[in-house]
């Protein structure tokens, strides 16, 4: 798609849980070890929230992207959030937080894609923009896991972990001077972006998660935990993500060597290296977030992006790829000029 309008990201932020759950503390309470854990998935421990809702933490993530961008609540006119996990089926997540955060001129509302919701609400924000909508759109990703884990399952709820990531995504315009004079921020931004789902395989990684308390309805009781066909996921996404990779780098007229980075979606370091591998890029290119966070879903994009941005990793100009892929299920990629 060529770009109309162009949009970039000018802020990033993070939160997460204070209380982290090691492999030691969880084979304390199930049968399982350190090196089991570590040996297949790269994790070491991840934060779970005791007090935090899913709505403090997108908030918290919210508030530090509009410091980093420079800007204010009420200036934000877009607030869309990724997650499966929100506090209440309604108010959406992204309504909770307007509200936290004072963004009372923002129309908010959530995507659910799993672990490529951040990518698929930063699409839409894009799309937003791009047509000249709207200006200022904060986008978050943010999950409580371990609230729809089965605690008694030791292949999925070893996985995961609770945390948020936001971004705040800008109309810009290329030239720095007229950018200047217009007020905007100046740069090339989002390059190219593609995405795509597969409803029929949706049930490999599936979660219920709700009663159904129609009368009429003989048995209620629905199973309200993440259940999961790990190897079919692990198939679906080193596959599907370096396929989608290749078409949004094709997108932009750009090759795998011009990549600075790519910040994919945190499931499993095997996944990360398998990609590595298919599109024959140097795996000190993809940067992760696993071993302190587990997988945290929509929330595991923004966290390692706003880790990178506050580690000094992007430079203006430098080219990365954002990916997710998860339930659904859903993939989403983009190129970004940062
Ligand atoms: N500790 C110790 N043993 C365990 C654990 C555990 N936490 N979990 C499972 N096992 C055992 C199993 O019971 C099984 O034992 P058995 O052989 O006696 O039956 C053995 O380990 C092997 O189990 P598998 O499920 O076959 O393990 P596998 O090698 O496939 O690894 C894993 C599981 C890591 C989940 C793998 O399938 C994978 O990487 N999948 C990718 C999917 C993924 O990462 N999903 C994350 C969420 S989805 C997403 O984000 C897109």
């Amino acid at each position: 798609m060529e770009n109309k309008v162009a949009t970039r990201i000018t802020g990033t932020g993070s939160y997460l849980p204070e209380h982290i759950m090691t492999n030691d503390d969880l084979s304390k309470i199930m049968d399982t070890s350190d090196e089991w854990i570590f040996s297949r998935t790269g994790i070491k421990e991840r934060h779970l929230a005791k007090d935090e809702s899913t709505a403090f933490m997108a908030a918290k993530a919210g508030e530090k992207a509009l410091h980093d961008a420079g800007i204010e609540a009420v200036e934000v006119d877009l607030i869309i959030a990724g997650t499966i996990t929100s506090d209440y089926v309604t108010p959406s997540l992204a309504c909770e937080v307007q509200e936290k955060l004072g963004a009372v001129n923002a129309v908010a509302f959530d995507v659910n894609a799993a672990c490529a919701g951040f990518m698929f609400a930063f699409h839409t924000a894009h799309v937003y923009l791009q047509s000249g909508i709207y200006n200022t759109a904060l986008v978050l990703g943010a999950e409580s896991l371990s609230k729809i884990m089965d605690w008694k399952d030791r292949s999925t709820c070893v996985l995961f972990g609770d945390g948020a990531g936001a971004a705040v995504v800008r109309v810009c315009e290329e030239d720095e001077e007229k950018a200047g004079k217009k007020g905007l921020a100046g740069g090339r931004g989002i390059l190219a972006f593609e995405q795509g789902s597969d409803g029929g395989k949706g049930m490999v990684l599936n979660c219920c998660g709700r009663k159904n308390h129609n009368p009429l309805v003989k048995n209620p009781w629905m199973p309200s935990y993440v259940s999961m066909d790990g190897q079919q996921v692990y198939k679906f996404a080193v596959g599907t993500v370096p396929a989608s990779i290749q078409r949004v780098l094709d997108k932009a007229g750009l090759r795998v060597d011009d990549i600075k980075y790519f910040v994919l979606h945190q499931a499993n370091i095997r996944i990360l290296q398998s990609v590595a591998k298919r599109l024959k890029a140097d795996i000190g290119k993809f940067p992760s977030v696993l071993d302190h966070c587990g997988n945290m879903s929509a929330a595991s994009v923004p966290v390692l992006l706003d880790e990178m941005n506050r580690k000094g990793m992007l430079e203006k100009g430098d080219k990365i790829v954002m990916a997710g892929f998860g339930g659904g299920l859903t993939w989403a990629s983009a190129v970004v000029e940062w």
